[in-house]
């Protein structure tokens, strides 16, 4: 018999808990930038959930872009490698930015983002992402938002992916390792 995929993932944090963790986000961020504008870029397709709920969490003026990279390959494993696959349609030049991620893990990715963002010269640049793994750490970076602190275990849901699946639960999950792709 087939069991659903949803009984076999464990819940980690309940849309209830991710909820009120993301409101304690956004009220940070509405205090540090009080009377700034921001531009919130969304890394494309794990931060898009986490960024529709953090931005109507701020209360400063707020605006959009997307980039989307490839750094990971289908499954669990990074190439290493990033490339950036679609690019930021407004520039960034003078404004503050605040970059949105689903995980920070290894940091490879956030890390080359940094380095081509600042290199547009925004008024000033942070990192908000909903999930960090530090002991996963490759690069040497921090998140200045970070919603939860994890161990090191593969997670699905709100936003997040298993070979392009369970984006859409609610709920952040843990995938077991012997899950079947
Ligand atoms: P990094 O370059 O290793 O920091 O990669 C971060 C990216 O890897 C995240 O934006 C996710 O897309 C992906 N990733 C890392 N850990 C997980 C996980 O547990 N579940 C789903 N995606 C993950
Ligand atoms: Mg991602």
């Amino acid at each position: 018999m087939n069991i659903p995929a949803s009984q076999q993932l464990l819940v980690l944090y309940s849309r209830e808990q991710i909820e009120k963790r993301v409101a304690e986000l956004g009220e940070a961020i509405t205090r540090d930038y009080a009377g700034e504008s921001i531009v919130m870029i969304g890394v494309l397709k794990g931060s898009a959930i986490f960024l529709a709920d953090l931005a109507r969490s701020v209360r400063v003026d707020c605006s959009f872009d997307f980039v989307a990279v490839s750094s990971y390959k289908k499954g669990r494993t990074t190439s290493g490698a990033v490339k950036l696959m679609k690019d930021l349609d407004e520039p960034i030049e003078g404004k503050h930015v605040i970059i949105v991620e689903d995980i920070l893990d290894t940091g490879i990715t956030l890390g080359y983002l940094r380095k081509v963002f600042l290199g547009h010269h925004p008024k000033s640049l942070k990192i908000a992402a909903c999930l960090d793994k530090p002991a996963r750490r490759i690069e040497p970076i921090e998140a200045d938002y970070v919603g939860f602190s994890i161990p090191n275990q593969f997670v699905v849901g709100y936003g997040m992916d298993y070979a392009e699946k369970f984006r859409n639960l609610p709920d952040i999950c843990i995938l077991p390792p012997d899950f079947p792709l």
